[in-house]
Parts: structure tokens; sequence; C-alpha cells
């Protein structure tokens, strides 16, 4: 079985959307692939009790006890390792992880570690991402899913869809617009990634 694990520190709406997708569509029978695990550097990500409650591991591992990044991202390896086993390659997923992550981890998981991204990459890498697109004027925002490189927002683009800004949107009514998109995309793109493991 491939195993996927998915990291969050939030409200973990692309991960649920991702579990349901699997569940939906079968992934474990056509896919050979399974949700093994959600990982949180947040005690309090709501998106804990969603992964709980269908029956996923979890696992919390507060960056705050941690005295450096290396520190931090060599104990989440080992948590993601435990799902890493010869056959069984894991796929990393950071759906609304929000920790930057170190060279060695990245290179650890080359070309099996995507992230989602609030934006047209590569416009509006890091934060605010919806503000910003509002304040520049932009007609049209989106998202993109992209494989992670050491560089942050940046690597391989895998998808993106586009939504229009309407005339006085806020960040809030941008973000929840993108955000149905991310639900779309997302499951779609680890799917084709899936099967070409
Ligand atoms: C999503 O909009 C995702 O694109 C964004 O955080 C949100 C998480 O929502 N990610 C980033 O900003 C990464 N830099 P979720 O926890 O409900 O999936």
């Amino acid at each position: 079985m491939k195993n996927i694990v998915i990291l969050i520190s939030g409200g973990g709406s692309n991960m649920a959307a991702i579990v349901k997708a699997a569940q939906r569509d079968g992934w474990a029978d056509k896919l050979g692939a399974r949700v093994a695990a959600v990982i949180s550097n947040r005690v309090d990500a709501k998106g804990l009790i969603f992964a709980r409650e269908h029956g996923i591991a979890t696992e919390v591992l507060d960056h705050r006890a941690f005295a450096s990044r290396e520190d931090f991202d060599t104990a989440l390896a080992v948590l993601i390792n435990r799902f890493d086993q010869p056959g069984e390659p894991v796929l990393v997923v950071l759906a609304g992880f929000m920790r930057i992550l170190t060279q060695g981890f990245v290179s650890r998981y080359a070309g099996r570690l995507v992230n989602i991204h609030p934006s047209l990459l590569p416009a509006f890498t890091g934060l605010h991402t919806h503000q910003r697109a509002i304040d520049a004027g932009c007609q049209f925002a989106g998202v993109t899913v992209h494989q992670v490189t050491v560089e942050l927002d940046h690597g391989e683009i895998l998808a993106q869809a586009v939504v229009p800004v309407l005339p006085g949107d806020t960040a809030d009514a941008l973000a929840a617009r993108v955000l149905t998109q991310e639900h779309v995309i997302y499951p779609r793109v680890i799917a084709d990634l899936l099967q070409k493991k």
C-alpha cells in the first residue's frame, strides 16, 4: 500500500477533501493507496478532529519544543518514515502546513513532496496572498499545486485553478472562492501522482 502522509497546521479542509476523495474514488482498490497519517505542528489544529473521526492515525509535533528548524524537521521525518517502508513509498502532502522546511527535509522527500499555495505562482509567494492580489488590482486569482523544492513556493507546477476577483472582494471572500477550487484540484493531482508511482 502506498502511504500518503498529510501535514497540516490548521483547519485541514484540503486534507479532508483528500480523505473524502480517497474514500469516494476507492484509492485503496484502484491506486493501492491510503491516507495513512495526518501530522500537525499545532495541537489545536481543527483538522486533527476530522482525521481521528475518519480512523486516520494522527500525530502532533509541536515545533516550539525544538531548538532549531533542523531538529524539528529531523523529528518530523522520523514520524513520517514510520509509514515509508520498502515497497510502500510515502507521498508527503503539505496541506496548509505553515512551516518552512529545511533543505535536508526537502531533499529527503524530493519528488514525493507536494504543496498547495493559494495564489497563481510564481505570483505572490509567501503570506497574505489574497490581500496582495486584491491590492495589486488582479482580475484573477487562484491556487497552485507544486512540487516542493528548497526555494519557498517554487518547484514544478502540477496544477492551477483560476477564480475571478470580484468588485468589493475582501481577502476572506476571495480566500473562500479559491479554497473551493483547492478542494477540487489537490485530490486530483494526488491521484495522478499515485498513478505514476
Ligand atoms: C489553504 O488555503 C492553503 O492553500 C494555504 O493555507 C490554507 C489551508 O487551509 N496554504 C498556504 O498558505 C501555504 N503557504 P486548510 O487547512 O483548510 O486546508
